[in-house]
């Protein structure tokens, strides 16, 4: 058995992202319009955007959450994958980001299953829960300050049996530095630890771009 993965040079990762998915044509061109933005960092890998998608489909989710829209190229993926009356409600506070969002979606003709929310992402999650909605699947892409404050509300707004995923949880291979170079680093390393420890979930977190991890909450509790 290998027990050191396949380095993945720079030569073998252009391969495979070639080869890795099929890549929808709106979504390569929003993927080529952010690199020209200032926040190019800011949006998923298309390794993650597509793993999400297959996930959408494979789950059969109807009712998605998202916390980080930025210009909607994630939206995007899952709402391809969504059936006719799967919806997603997507929050983020950037009002010009989410205007580019919101055009891509309507060219992909799925803008009619996205309600975006403008505004803070926590307050919005409040005010989902006195909603008393709960979702199928939950993409955590925001601020990493505040990833552990979404994580809690998501639990509660997440079916049992439901999936949350989390990008960004190897933080660029910063969470192994000592000290820690960033408050980022830290919480996302706190969080590692406590999701590895909670037994209201099953995880399982990948190495897939800058680190995915995969919460599927539990219908009962382990002691
Ligand atoms: C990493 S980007 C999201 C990328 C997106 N999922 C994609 O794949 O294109 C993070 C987004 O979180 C938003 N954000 C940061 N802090 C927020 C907050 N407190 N409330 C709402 N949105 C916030 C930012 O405006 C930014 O657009």
């Amino acid at each position: 058995m290998t027990q050191i993965p396949t380095p993945l040079t720079p030569t073998l990762y252009t391969y495979w992202q070639s080869i890795g998915f099929r890549d929808h044509s709106l979504l390569k061109e929003l993927s080529t319009f952010n690199q020209t933005l200032a926040q190019k960092d800011f949006q998923a890998s298309p390794e993650v955007a597509h793993f999400l998608g297959f996930l959408v489909s494979l789950l059969k989710a109807k009712s998605i959450l998202e916390i980080g829209t930025f210009t909607g190229y994630s939206t995007l993926t899952m709402a391809l994958n969504l059936p006719k009356d799967g919806t997603i409600i997507t929050c983020d506070k950037d009002q010009a980001m989410t205007e580019i969002a919101q055009k891509y979606w309507a060219k992909a003709n799925v803008a009619h299953k996205i309600s975006l929310r403008l505004g803070d992402a926590l307050q919005t999650l409040k005010d989902l829960q006195e909603d008393e909605v709960t979702f199928d699947l939950i993409f955590i892409d925001a601020n990493k300050n505040g990833y552990d404050a979404y994580y809690e509300e998501a639990i509660r707004l997440l079916r049992p049996e439901g999936l949350i995923l989390l990008d960004n949880t190897l933080w660029h291979g910063r969470l192994i530095e000592d000290p820690l170079p960033d408050t980022q680093s830290k919480a996302i390393k706190e969080l590692n630890k406590k999701i590895q420890q909670d037994r209201r979930v099953e995880m399982v977190m990948l190495p897939l771009s800058d680190g995915l991890t995969l919460v599927k909450k539990v219908s009962v509790p382990s002691l």
